[in-house]
């Protein structure tokens, strides 16, 4: 009886740390290690500004509403990142493509964004988060047809150029 209660008693102290290791590994999304909507509307603010003076790509804004765009903005930064209750509802590609945007021109985004992490410090770990959710958008903003990929010969165009 005693050794039965035992390793019930056992038995219940290894489900309980299972659970709790598995909230762990799971742990809070990257909306809330930003910092949640605060966080994340200045930061927002912060790399819109930075868009506003960035020589690559601030006459790409020139006309825009700002308040606008910030707000576009922050409801695809929510999302993406994990907020619960925030959605956007744009479509990405098709309000960029007509742009023809180049890779310099969305390094100079991502460079802006980065920057602006840095001014909220944020960590390591969130800014490299941040940065693989960004270069999963990169089909969708970039023409590809102008990247530095497709502008240079493949393999067998070069082997045959004369
Ligand atoms: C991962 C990269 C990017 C994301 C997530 C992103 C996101 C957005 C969003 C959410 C909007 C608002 C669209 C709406 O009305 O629903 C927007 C607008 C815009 N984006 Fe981007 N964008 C990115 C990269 C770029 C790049 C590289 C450029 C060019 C330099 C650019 C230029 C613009 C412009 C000019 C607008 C329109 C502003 C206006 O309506 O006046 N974006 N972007």
């Amino acid at each position: 009886m005693k050794n039965l209660l035992k390793s019930l008693f056992a038995a219940s102290v290894l489900m309980l740390s299972l659970g709790a290791s598995a909230e762990e590994a799971q742990g809070p999304s990257l909306w809330d290690r930003l910092g949640g909507e605060p966080a994340a509307r200045q930061i927002v603010a912060d790399t819109y500004h930075n868009h506003k003076v960035n020589p690559i790509v601030k006459n790409r804004f020139e006309y825009s509403d700002d308040e606008y765009v910030k707000q576009r903005v922050y409801e695809i930064f929510a999302m993406a990142t994990g907020a619960p209750d925030v959605t956007y509802d744009g479509d990405l590609a098709a309000i960029h493509k007509p742009m023809n945007i180049n890779e310099m021109e969305f390094n100079a985004i991502v460079d802006d964004v980065m920057a602006a992490l840095d001014k909220n410090n944020i960590g390591q770990q969130e800014k490299n988060e941040v940065l693989a959710i960004l270069w999963g958008a990169r089909p969708a903003i970039v023409n590809m047809n102008v990247t530095t990929e497709k502008l240079a010969p493949s393999a067998e165009e070069a082997a045959h150029a004369h």
